[in-house]
């Protein structure tokens, strides 16, 4: 299993704050950003680690991350030279991936829960994970039928057909590359991870599976408070870095 961390895009919910530096390199109470889903892949031993930056930044999370090695793992950069979705980081990582899985999570998405069991015990097909929020129009939105089967994702639907998104940590076979390429882009014109998640679903192949403890996606000024609060209060003890 190899890992992805996805860290460009263009922030601009949080400017100015983000006009001369990157979010995920904002301070998150006593770490930046970054350091967040670093963990969360870490914990879970994922040992090869491609960081996808945007360019004006590259430089910086060389000089804050640099090889890998004092974490004990290997750091591979590339560039994304425009935000063009979340599914070009499986464009991108083609070479980095090449017969492995892969676990991509979003470089600004905080996770309370340890899903290291849930990324080693993956057998191919893709597998995400859904937290209950009050917001879903701002997600991908998971439908569920009477047996917790999930039956449709709708990429930020206007009306939401439940309260469950998925949330910013995927985990695919090596397929997902292909899947990728073929995709064309959405009205926002991104090529959408929703409907790499609505390949694998109709073939009855993703596995959507619950969060329990908090997830929050610090992108915007109040969630990026409230995950302040969360780091200071409760994830000392979840942290390995
Ligand atoms: P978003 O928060 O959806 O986008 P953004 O970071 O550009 O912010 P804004 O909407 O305020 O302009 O992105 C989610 C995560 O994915 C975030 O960590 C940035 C990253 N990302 C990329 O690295 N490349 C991309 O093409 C996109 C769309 C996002």
């Amino acid at each position: 299993m190899r890992g992805i961390i996805l860290s460009g895009g263009s922030a601009t919910r949080l400017r100015p704050c983000t006009k001369v530096t990157s979010k995920q390199l904002l301070p998150v109470y006593n770490r930046p950003m970054i350091y967040y889903p670093l963990n969360t892949l870490l914990k879970a031993g994922i040992k090869e680690i491609l960081i996808i930056v945007a360019p004006e930044r590259a430089g910086d999370y060389l000089n804050l991350l640099g090889s890998g090695r004092k974490f004990g793992v290997k750091f591979t950069y590339e560039v994304q030279d425009k935000p063009k979705g979340l599914a070009d980081a499986f464009i991108i990582g083609d070479n980095f991936i090449d017969e492995d899985d892969v676990v991509m999570i979003l470089g600004d998405n905080i996770f309370e829960d340890d899903l290291s069991r849930e990324i080693k015990n993956f057998k191919g097909g893709g597998r995400v994970f859904a937290k209950k929020v009050p917001d879903p129009e701002r997600f991908g939105v998971v439908k569920f039928d009477k047996n917790n089967k999930a039956t449709s994702i709708e990429e930020k639907p206007n009306r939401p057909k439940s309260n469950y998104c998925v949330t910013g940590l995927y985990i695919y076979d090596k397929r997902v590359v292909g899947i990728a390429k073929n995709l064309k882009p959405s009205n926002r014109g991104e090529i959408e991870i929703t409907d790499i998640n609505n390949w694998y679903l109709k073939r009855d192949e993703l596995d959507v599976k619950l969060i329990k403890g908090e997830w929050i996606d610090a992108g915007t000024f109040n969630s990026l408070l409230r995950a302040q609060n969360f780091a200071k209060e409760k994830m000392h003890d979840k942290l390995i870095v």
